[in-house]
């Protein structure tokens, strides 16, 4: 058999499979007439998806060497265009960049052994890194920081809300930084453990080292104190306290070794630098927008990436931009919910789905493969809510009355607890750090904010409890006191 590494690399994207070295497109395995040519510039497309690919590029691609009008790469891109059963207007394959160039829109997977889209290595080689995500969309700027990060801080934290990407990001991370530490890159999967007390071994099980019950640790950091590599803790938010006792001993004892981790909560030990994932950005709804602005946002992006990676023929008409840019707003640019809600874009349409969100409680549709914490959105907040405690639930869900941004003192009113306000402050304080409730600076004083998912899905809870209508009140009666107090300012203005 021929190795992996050995095979022709190959394309494929909805019905299509190309095949660069043997020259040769089929559809649902029926070789596809094409030039040669338009050949160059689809290899050329579908090897960087997602990437503006600028027009001369594409020319020297094809014609290298020569001097060519730009006329010839346009009607090359209409026959490709053709070939790939694109109807005028929609966006399946290939989207014009107006005055830049041409972009593959669809979901390609690779075979090709790049880094970018390395299958699992064994345990015996340099890695045991999952596949990093082929046509991840947006987020260059944050795994160029974060590999900075990492080349001057031992220790770095990708903290950010539930399905917000950290994951998809540490991979891609790791995969770069493989390559700079002599004994590689290395993944733990902390998501499916569940006893604390597993974490060292669960290390020493992804490194492949073979250690008897008693001594997991002492013979990890045996093994770890010569090394020089990334390891790579992953989900660490249910186990935090002993995922943050093991960092904080690796670092202490194994001077080359760096971690990264995943974690709704940032670890708090010392060293560690923390990274707050912010959400994918979506076009601002103000505006006349247009199908091809979407491709601009990787928060659009992802949503018609993965429409169409559901259904081929999905495609967009002329008034839905707007439609999409609002159901990723809405969504909070979060890639989990944006993902969940394209699976059903084709069922509803968009215009339907929009109206749909207002249950996104029940954007179910995860794909088969997905933990079980990503299959809704509900069972992501669950996973969070869960691990809160008591105090902490009670405020997250008081604070749901908030409809957008609200001050310490007005949370302090409406979400205080039975025990003490510092309490209060406290868990405030906690629900920031679990990125459950959103701090932002506005001149001297910070103002917070609940996102639309985690605000709905707040609101439930507390509509389940037996307080929602004494929350309402405390909440009426602070408005009615901040009126007061504005027209007491008022009064003294005059
Ligand atoms: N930049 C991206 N481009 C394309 N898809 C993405 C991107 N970021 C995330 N996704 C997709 O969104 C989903 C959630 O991403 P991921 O698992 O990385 O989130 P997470 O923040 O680690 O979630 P959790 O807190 O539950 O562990 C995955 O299906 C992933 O493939
Ligand atoms: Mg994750």
């Amino acid at each position: 058999m021929t190795p992996f590494f050995e095979q022709p690399r190959s394309f494929a994207f909805g019905p299509f499979v190309l095949n660069p070295e043997q020259q040769m497109l089929v559809e649902d395995e029926a070789p596809v007439t094409l030039g040669g040519r338009a050949f160059d510039i689809l290899t050329a497309l579908v090897e960087r998806p997602g990437v503006v690919i600028s027009k001369n590029e594409l020319i020297e691609r094809a014609w290298p060497n020569l001097v060519v009008e730009e006329a010839n790469l346009k009607v090359n891109i209409a026959a490709l265009r053709r070939a790939l059963g694109e109807k005028a207007g929609s966006l399946q394959y290939i989207a014009t960049v107006i005055g830049r160039g041409y972009r593959f829109v669809a979901p390609v997977r690779s075979s090709q052994p790049t880094p970018s889209s390395r299958k699992s290595r064994p345990f015996s080689g340099q890695s045991n890194l999952p596949p990093a995500l082929a046509g991840i969309v947006g987020r260059a700027q944050d795994i160029e920081q974060i590999h900075k990060g990492l080349e001057t801080d031992r220790m770095l934290s990708i903290v950010g809300a539930g399905g917000m990407g950290k994951t998809t990001v540490a991979v891609a991370v790791a995969e770069g930084f493989a390559a700079r530490v002599s004994d590689g890159a290395w993944f733990v999967d902390l998501a499916s453990l569940d006893d604390p007390a597993g974490v060292p071994g669960a290390i020493a099980k992804a490194l492949g080292l073979e250690t008897p019950p008693g001594t997991v640790f002492a013979d990890l950091l045996d093994h770890l104190r010569s090394r020089d590599m990334l390891l790579v803790l992953d989900n660490c938010e249910h186990l935090i306290e002993a995922a943050a006792t093991c960092a904080a001993e690796i670092l202490a004892e194994a001077p080359g070794v760096r971690i990264l981790t995943t974690s709704r909560e940032p670890l708090r030990i010392n060293g560690e630098r923390v990274y707050r994932l912010a959400p994918l950005d979506a076009p601002p709804l103000e505006g006349r927008l247009q199908t091809d602005a979407l491709l601009a946002f990787p928060a659009t992006q992802l949503f018609i990436a993965r429409a169409m990676a559901r259904n081929r023929m999905f495609h967009l008409q002329d008034g839905d931009a707007p439609v999409v840019a609002e159901i990723c707003q809405r969504l909070d640019g979060v890639a989990l919910a944006i993902e969940l809600a394209a699976n059903r874009a084709s069922a509803f349409g968009v215009h339907e789905l929009r109206s749909l969100l207002d249950g996104r409680f029940r954007l179910t549709g995860g794909l088969r493969s997905w933990p079980e914490r990503h299959q809704t959105l509900t069972a992501t907040f669950d996973w969070s809510y869960n691990l809160l405690s008591a105090d902490e639930r009670i405020v997250l869900r008081r604070l749901s009355v908030f409809p957008g941004t609200f001050s310490l003192d007005a949370a302090c009113v409406v979400a205080r607890t039975e025990c003490d306000l510092a309490k209060t402050i406290d868990d405030l304080a906690n629900l920031v750090d679990k990125s459950l409730v959103t701090a932002e600076p506005a001149g001297n004083a910070v103002t917070y904010r609940l996102a639309d998912t985690t605000r709905a899905y707040a609101q439930q809870k507390l509509a389940e409890s037996d307080e929602a209508d004494q929350v309402r009140q405390r909440y009426v009666h602070h408005l009615a006191a901040d009126d007061r107090r504005y027209e007491g300012y008022a009064v003294q203005a005059l």
